[in-house]
């Protein structure tokens, strides 16, 4: 007998955010886990009515180890539901050595991470063209999780793109002493958002100078997310990607178009030039106009 664990993304918090994929996961289980501190209670109404459900937010993982040794005994379905997206911070990976070691097939369903919840609560793409094109999703290190060497906020900071900061709202005044350190300059817009797409959700709007204080004024520790970044207020310039003058495998180039946005590209080439001979090395954005790329919407 062997049987199979799903680890499930159930999204930041409202239910309806669920895939579809998700539920049809969750409604098929014996056993559905679920974290009943990180999880909305309304995902459970897609599970069987005589599914077995565990509350895992009391359990270590030795507390849910007989639980996979069961289900790889019994032949059992475990639909594991994790809070947003399982591959960022839900201790996933050992529990995926976990079962495969005891030889149950493993699958996962991918949720709605917090950091994109929190970005369509704001109303913002956190790519705007010539103004940050990554996105560096971090923590603060300290506490019980050591930062790998080179993972410091403040040589992210250096990039001066979109960060995410999952796991840190306790320590605010040391995450701003750390932007602030890596080079985003203080009036940099922010956002802290506590509980994003739960009823009690907070989103504040602030700088990196004022991050700390919003934080503090809000009472804010847990389960909150911190965006930081000039696309967080950027207009941007035209994404090439519905330029009529770009073209992809499934859209031919107007020429004439074409023509002008090849243009614009050598003119923008031109001005970058003489800016960085101007200002030396420094942290000018890498040039994105005339990329022949054929990048397709997604
Ligand atoms: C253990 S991590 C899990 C992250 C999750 N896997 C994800 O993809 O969003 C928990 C952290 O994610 C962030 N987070 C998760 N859900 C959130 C929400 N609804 N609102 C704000 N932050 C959230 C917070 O930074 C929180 O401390």
């Amino acid at each position: 007998m062997s049987g199979t664990v799903w680890f499930v993304g159930a999204g930041p918090g409202a239910p309806d955010l669920l895939t579809l994929r998700a539920a049809r996961v969750i409604a098929a289980a014996d056993v559905v886990v679920w974290a009943a501190s990180l999880v909305h209670a309304d995902v459970l109404a897609h599970a069987r009515p005589d599914a077995e459900i565990v509350d895992s937010s009391r359990l270590p993982m030795e507390g849910v180890l007989p639980l996979y040794r069961r289900a790889a005994a019994e032949g059992l379905t475990v639909a594991r539901i994790h809070s947003g997206d399982p591959a960022l911070w839900g201790a996933v990976q050992e529990q995926l050595d976990l079962c495969r070691a005891l030889g149950l097939a493993v699958e996962i369903v991918p949720g709605v991470s917090s950091f994109t919840a929190v970005a369509a609560r704001i109303g913002r793409e956190l790519t705007v063209p010539e103004v940050a094109q990554s996105v560096i999703l971090t923590r603060l290190e300290g506490g019980k999780t050591p930062m790998p060497p080179g993972e410091r906020v403040r040589e992210f900071a250096r990039h001066g793109t979109t960060m995410a900061l999952f796991l840190s709202a306790a320590r605010s005044g040391q995450v701003q002493a750390e932007l602030l350190a890596g080079g985003y300059s203080a009036d940099t817009p922010a956002v802290v958002a506590y509980q994003a797409t739960w009823p009690d959700e907070l989103v504040a709007h602030c700088t990196v100078g004022t991050l700390a204080a919003t934080v503090k004024e809000n009472r804010l520790w847990k389960h909150t997310l911190i965006l930081v970044g000039p696309a967080l207020a950027a207009a941007g310039t035209r994404s090439h990607l519905y330029h009529p003058g770009h073209f992809h495998g499934h859209r031919r180039a107007e020429p004439a178009a074409r023509a002008a946005l090849r243009r614009e590209g050598t003119d923008r080439a031109v001005s970058r030039a003489g800016e960085s001979n101007a200002s030396g090395p420094g942290r000018s954005r890498p040039a994105g106009p005339g990329s022949e790329r054929a990048d397709q919407p997604t």
